[in-house]
């Protein structure tokens, strides 16, 4: 469990924090999740990670007047944790232009659907009224637009008849679990990088 040192920012559930968790306690993961920051202290992901022997911070965002005073408290955590590779797992907060910048090619976002459709919130309602018959779930590099930066995993997931956003967000789910840790090996392997705005890989 040595490599990476890895951040990962969570608001609730955490359920793909758990599962970056497990994958960096197999043996010859190449990263190690050194820290575990929440915006929001009910999450319950925080009492996992406690559980796991990580150390946890709430860092309250309403305790900030704007964005970039939130996003500047978050990179000195970070910072003094010695996070090289930030992993956003249901944070629920945009961040700032600036957060995205400084930490750009080392900030890795999961999103439960096929970018770049459906971006923002409500997803699987999104897709449903849309009608695919296919979905999933994708990993990228975090850039200052909303959900479009460089793709680094994907998963596709047939949407069944009959589904409600909940059944869809469940099967998208179990994909998420694979893919994100897939996808953070990758990085943490330097075995790909971002560059001039791209996802370049060196497989
Ligand atoms: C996941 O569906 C993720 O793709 C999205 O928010 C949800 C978070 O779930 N960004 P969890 O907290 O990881 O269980």
């Amino acid at each position: 469990m040595t490599g990476k040192r890895v951040g990962i920012l969570i608001s609730g559930r955490g359920s793909n924090m758990r599962s970056l968790i497990a994958a960096a306690s197999t043996p010859d993961f190449p990263a190690e999740i050194v820290l575990v920051i929440s915006n929001n202290g009910k999450a319950e992901g925080l009492s996992y990670a406690e559980d796991a022997g990580i150390p946890t911070k709430v860092i309250a965002h309403r305790a900030f007047v704007s964005r970039e005073d939130f996003d500047r408290a978050l990179d000195g955590v970070l910072a003094e944790a010695g996070v090289e590779i930030v992993c956003l797992a249901g944070f629920m907060r945009i961040l700032s232009d600036w957060f995205a910048k400084r930490w750009a090619g080392r900030l890795l976002n999961i999103h439960p659907s096929l970018l770049p459709l459906f971006k923002g919130v409500h997803v699987h309602e999104q897709a449903l009224a849309a009608g695919v018959r296919i979905s999933g779930c994708t990993v990228h590099f975090v850039v200052p637009d909303l959900d479009a930066g460089p793709i680094i995993a994907q998963a596709a997931v047939p949407v069944a008849l009959g589904d409600t956003p909940e059944t869809l967000a469940a099967r998208i789910l179990a994909e998420e679990h694979k893919i994100y840790p897939a996808a953070l090996k990758l990085l943490a392997e330097g075995r790909v990088r971002l560059e001039n705005g791209h996802a370049v890989f060196a497989l």
